[in-house]
Order: C-alpha cells, then structure tokens, then sequence
C-alpha cells in the first residue's frame, strides 16, 4: 500500500470505499470492548492472588508492637525497608499510607492548599494565580487534581529524554508557578524513561517558589514488561546533594504490582518534611491499614523478589503490547497516518495520528464498540493542540478481543484519514 497522502484522488476514493465497508462490517458486530485504562487484566491479578492468604496471626504481631492495631503512622517497618529498597531512598524518607499514591497526591496539595507547605510563607489558598508545570502529554488525573484546585496548568513538552528542560528553566522562574507533574521512568502515557541529564537537571532547579513542588510520580518503577529491569536513581539524594532536599516528593505504589486499588502506597520525601507532614496527618488518621502493608511486605519481602513478581505481570503485558504494535505496524504504518514509540514498560502506547484526526477516530471507535481513553485526555484542560495523541491501554482485554480491538481503531483511524485527505 501507498501512503495515503501520496496517493491520487482516484486511488483515495477506492481505499476510502473498502475502509469504510470494513468499518461497518466491524460496526455490525456490536462489540464491547474496553482499552481505556490501565487496568491490570484478570490473569494478571490470578498470577498474584496468593497474596490474599500470605498472612497469620501470628505474623501481625511484630517486634514494632500488635500491628492489628491503631499506631505506627508512618507504616509498619517492613513495608517502609521495601519501599526504600525499591525507591533507593532512605528508611527514614517514607511514609507509607493506604491503597492509592494518587490519593497521597492529591492530599499533599490540599494540605498545601489549606495550611501550606514546610516552606510556603502561607496557605496556597491565600495565594492568587498560581501555576503549575505540566509535561504532556501527560496522566490525565494529575491534571485533574491541579484543575479542581484552580491551578493554571501550563503544558511544556515532552523530548524523548524527558521535559523540555529549557522550557522548565525559564518557567520556574515565575515565584507562581508551584510544581510539576512527572512520571520519571515510562512515562503515562509516551512510556519515556527520562535521561540521567534531564533528572540530574530536574534536581538542580532552583525555582523562584520557595516551597515548589517536585511531584515525582514514580509508578512505574519497577513495571519492566520487556527485557531486563532498568536501574533508576535516587531522586532524593539527587535533590538532597544539589541542595534541594524538600523541594522533591517521590510516589509510588502496588497498584500494578498487587491489586489496583487494594495495594499499598509511598510518599517518600525528606526527613523535614516527613516530621511536618506527619503532625497534619496524624490529626487526619490515627494509622492506614497497617494489615495490608505487613500483607505486601511479607508477599514481596524485597526488591529483588519484587522484580521476580513483576516477571509474571511482564508475561502476560508483553505479548497484549505486541498485538497493539503489530496492528500498528500493519495497518498505520505503511498508511503514514500516525507514529508511535515501542515501550518496554509501563501500561500505555502512546499513539500520535496525524493532526486533526485524533477526536475524530476516538469517536469513530466508539461508535464501533470500542471504548478508547477520550482524546485530549493526555492535555491539561483536555486540550490537544494538534489532535492527535491518543493514549492505548492494552492490558485489560485478553488477546483475542485485543486483535478486535486494534482492528476497530486502525480503520478508524484509516477511515479519519481519508475523510480529511479526500475532504
Ligand atoms: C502515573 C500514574 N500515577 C498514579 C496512578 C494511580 O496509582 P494509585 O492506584 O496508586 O493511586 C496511575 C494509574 O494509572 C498512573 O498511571
């Protein structure tokens, strides 16, 4: 096949005809299919399920005391020792706290908001016009949490080593602008591990804000779905040793290591802020469940037995990501309508169809029974410049629908396309 834009008004109009004879084809079967979250599939959440019975009386009573019990806020030891062996951070810099690092997220800026940070002059809300910075595209509920609490949210780009950092440069010099959202290691959704210049730029910033923001959202930390796991450093001793220790909070979770939703959840940061966080806490809860950490302390133990779990998720994720990069591959590729990278972590394929086509093949898709994550989803305010990202979600459908799936999107797409070249 030829490049659509290459090929003559004749040939678009017979590719349209058989395009658009297959997409109704598709559209008659009434599918249902999902590829909009990233949501671990059943058989990932079997290989792990022993979990649920790993844990005994007897383990709950631990050298820290009877872990059954109210106490110990900043989590059980166990599951502190393991974050800080994951994370590479020290024992003291964690905090352990429930089922969801995006709800840790989204409470460290309401505390900001409501009393400040450990170096806000005051509350955030007594400040006007702040801004925050937003690498995209990017994960759509940080940019929901910044919208909801009237942060203006200012895009900059993503290289493929990471932020724009010169961009980041200038605009940390504005005292308004707070933080920053970022997915350091396979990046939601472009899968970008950042570059060893891009961090070490990250940790040396020197913002006008004296209580900016870092929010160094490392979900993906250990989530290598092919080949072998990828070190990553410290991003607290980076910032500790460029003279910024407070400026960094680093999140992470089990949510794609265990159960999405019944894991457990890290906020490591340094020791200050830890002791100044920890007494707003302690006033909003008396101690997470304490029963779960030990839970996942005891299944995981450590990051090499982590690493040894993960290898179960990679088995199942790998040949789901290869049906979505083959279709691609197939169908878009020789078409010349879209690009996208080939990740080998995290949850997403990142795919950036021509300009303008994006809202239109998402629609196309669904109403073809196919549910994919809204376009402009990946853009503060949902706001693509060019239309064109569209965020894949491969893990939930087993293959079988996944081929469906992908084939749905890839007319679609084809269909968009020629539509607008034949407009
Ligand atoms: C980048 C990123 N951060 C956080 C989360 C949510 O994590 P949790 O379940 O720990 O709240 C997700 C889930 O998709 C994510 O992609």
């Amino acid at each position: 096949m030829k490049p659509y834009r290459d090929m003559t008004p004749e040939e678009r109009r017979h590719e349209y005809a058989a395009v658009k004879a297959h997409y109704d084809e598709l559209r008659s079967l009434n599918l249902k299919l999902d590829m909009s979250r990233g949501k671990p599939g059943r058989d990932q959440l079997d290989k792990v399920s022993d979990i649920l019975t790993v844990l005994t009386r007897d383990d709950c009573l631990t050298a820290d005391g009877d872990m059954r019990n109210y106490g110990v806020l900043a989590g059980v030891p166990e599951a502190r020792r393991l974050w800080a062996d994951i994370l590479g951070c020290r024992y003291e810099e964690t905090f352990v706290g429930g089922n969801s690092s995006l709800q840790l997220m989204y409470d460290l800026i309401a505390k900001a908001w409501a009393f400040g940070l450990s170096h806000s002059e005051k509350p955030w809300c007594r400040e006007e016009g702040l801004k925050w910075l937003c690498p995209v595209p990017g994960y759509d509920r940080h940019f929901a949490v910044t919208q909801l609490f009237g942060i203006e949210m200012i895009p900059v780009k993503m290289t493929p080593e990471g932020p724009d950092m010169d961009a980041v440069e200038e605009l940390i010099k504005d005292p308004k602008v707070k933080g920053m959202w970022t997915v350091p290691k396979y990046s939601n959704p472009d899968g970008i591990i950042y570059s060893a210049n891009v961090i070490e730029r990250i940790a040396e910033m020197k913002p006008a804000a004296p209580d900016f923001v870092l929010m160094w959202d490392n979900a993906y930390v250990i989530h290598e779905f092919d080949g072998d796991y990828v070190p990553f450093p410290d991003i607290l001793s980076l910032c500790r040793a460029a003279g910024n220790p407070d400026m960094v909070y680093e999140f992470a979770s089990t949510s794609k290591v265990t159960l999405p939703g019944s894991g457990i959840a890290c906020m490591a940061t340094s020791e200050d802020n830890q002791k100044y966080l920890q007494k707003l806490i302690g006033i909003q809860i008396i101690s997470y469940n304490k029963v779960n950490q030990l839970r996942h302390a005891k299944y995981l133990q450590n990051k090499e037995h982590a690493l040894e779990i993960m290898k179960r998720h990679a088995a199942v994720l790998k040949p789901r990501f290869e049906t979505v990069l083959n279709a691609l591959e197939k169908e878009i590729r020789p078409a010349g309508i879209g690009r996208w990278a080939t990740p080998k972590g995290g949850y997403f394929v990142s795919l950036y169809t021509d300009p303008g086509l994006a809202k239109r093949t998402v629609a196309l898709t669904k109403e073809a029974g196919v549910v994919l994550t809204g376009a402009g989803a990946t853009y503060p305010y949902g706001k693509d410049p060019d239309d064109s990202n569209i965020r894949i979600a491969p893990s939930l459908p087993p293959i079988s629908e996944l081929e469906q799936a992908m084939d749905v999107l890839c007319t679609a797409l084809k269909l968009a396309a020629l539509e607008q070249l034949n407009a």
